[in-house]
């Protein structure tokens, strides 16, 4: 069965207190949304729209950067989640099969929950995601009997009886597509908060003689962030579950409390991760490779048996081949190390290639950014590179080529050459002494 995905995302998200869309706000070094969007992919979905409304020029941005594929309907203005589910319809023309729907700001969804949800389908035609909580508070309330669902009742709407129901409504849905959204169409807004209710049409569907179900799932996967303080106890349960997942995979880390993952990072069996490790979005990181303390890795790949760190900063587009070692205070940007090439202390290597076996001296720094436009530099294999060299680039050094320590490289350097380009070294003998006995002296006459 073909399935569409709907994410909604235009609420406004008041509480947390923001210029930011709240789905934007970042979780696991991603926007909030890529969690559902992620958890939303596993269903492999034909469609995918995002409804936005609320920041929606900044979540489109988003969504075209995350996920290509993803259509971006606006809602404007926003009268509630059924209203915002019709917003997608455009954006659905000529599709039939399933529609679930999701909320943006939602992201601990598994895809073995989704997919309970969606092979609920089987046994009814509108399907609702619920968890018991003994505190349900304002969740909408779930009226069940058993699996089947008989309607659901916002809180602000519910009276006594209906409040005292613990078991409550996630927000997601699954369903036949056209019937979802031929029923919200038939949703009214005669309620307390007078906006457009998804929740009504499980009984709109019941009064068509359709059958509604809940699926139950532990309230933990549909945690919702509405507050600050929400997304920081939502970013801890996340690295929380990371890390526990890692360590699972094989994984060996020191001290797994002090790792900070990202939603994407990818860490191969019997890698080393030291203390006070972050990684960005985009990071692989090969079997047997290892990270020592305190570096930050974003974008980049680390193969098999290569070392980084202590200290070191990986950037987008680092690529590191087996073996390859970086070192301290070593910053790579859009740069391929080559197998068994050492980087190691205080260097920068941007838009660079490095070869194999590769030396590059201490304080190396390639020239890459004159003002204006980025140039790359080349090193060939086995080259060393002198401690204090400048790369002014566009420039290459062969293979096997040497650059004197100190100097300020600005053309090219055929393979196994030597370039040296400083000023030639002056000794004049005696002459420390004698300025040294000079300034003293000026010193002292001008004290007295
Ligand atoms: C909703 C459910 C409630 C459920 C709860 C779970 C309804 C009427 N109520 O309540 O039963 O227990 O979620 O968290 O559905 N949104 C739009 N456009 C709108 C309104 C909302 O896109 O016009 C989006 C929001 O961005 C959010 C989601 O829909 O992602 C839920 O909206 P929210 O206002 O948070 O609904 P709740 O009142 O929490
Ligand atoms: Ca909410």
């Amino acid at each position: 069965m073909p399935v569409a995905l709907i994410v909604l995302a235009a609420g406004m998200g008041t509480r947390m207190n923001s210029e930011v869309p709240k789905v934007l706000h970042p979780l696991g070094g991603v926007p909030m949304l890529a969690h559902a969007l992620a958890a939303g992919r596993a269903l492999d979905p034909d469609r995918v729209v995002v409804v936005a409304g609320h920041g929606a020029a900044a979540v489109d941005r988003a969504v075209r950067r995350l996920d290509p594929d993803a259509a971006v309907a606006v809602q404007e203005p926003q009268l509630g989640t059924a209203h915002a589910v019709l917003a997608a319809a455009p954006a659905l023309a000529g599709f039939a099969g399933d529609a679930v729907v999701l909320y943006g700001d939602t992201p601990f969804l598994t895809d073995a929950t989704l997919a309970r949800l969606t092979e609920a389908r089987g046994r009814f035609d509108v399907v609702v995601l619920g968890f018991e909580t003994p505190d349900p508070g304002r969740y909408g309330r779930l009226l069940a009997s058993g699996d089947d669902l008989l309607g659901i009742v916002e809180a602000k709407d519910a009276g006594p009886e209906e409040l005292a129901i613990e078991l409550c409504n996630s927000g997601v849905m699954a369903s036949d597509c056209a019937t979802l959204l031929r029923l919200c169409a038939a949703v009214g807004n005669a309620n307390a908060a007078g906006e457009y209710y998804l929740t009504d049409i499980v009984a709109l569907a019941r009064a068509e003689g359709l059958r509604a179900g809940v699926v139950r799932c532990d309230m933990a996967e549909t945690l919702g962030i509405n507050t600050r303080a929400e997304l920081a106890a939502a970013e801890a349960a996340f690295q929380a579950r990371r890390r526990a997942e890692m360590l699972e995979t094989g994984v060996t880390m020191t001290d797994p409390a002090t790792v900070h993952f990202a939603l994407d990072t990818v860490v191969g069996r019997d890698a080393v991760i030291g203390p006070h490790v972050v990684f960005g979005p985009g990071v692989t990181v090969e079997s047997g490779a290892e990270i020592r303390a305190f570096c930050h890795l974003e974008g980049c790949h680390v193969s098999r048996g290569a070392t980084v760190g202590p200290f070191a900063r990986l950037r987008p587009g680092a690529e590191l081949a087996e073996d390859a070692h970086v070192g301290n205070f070593v910053e790579i940007k859009n740069a391929l190390i080559g197998a068994d090439a050492k980087v190691g202390h205080l260097t920068y290597i941007g838009d660079a290639a490095v070869g194999e076996a590769a030396n590059i001296g201490a304080g190396t720094v390639t020239c890459n950014y004159d003002g204006v436009s980025k140039h790359r530099t080349t090193i060939g294999a086995r080259a060393f590179v002198g401690s204090g060299t400048m790369l002014v680039a566009p420039v290459q050094v062969g293979a096997g080529a040497m650059t004197a320590a100190g100097s300020t490289v600005t053309a090219d350097v055929p393979a196994e050459a030597l370039a040296v380009a400083r000023a030639r070294q002056v000794v004049k003998p005696g002459f420390a002494a004698r300025l040294m006995a000079r300034l003293r002296a000026a010193k002292a006459g001008g004290a007295g």
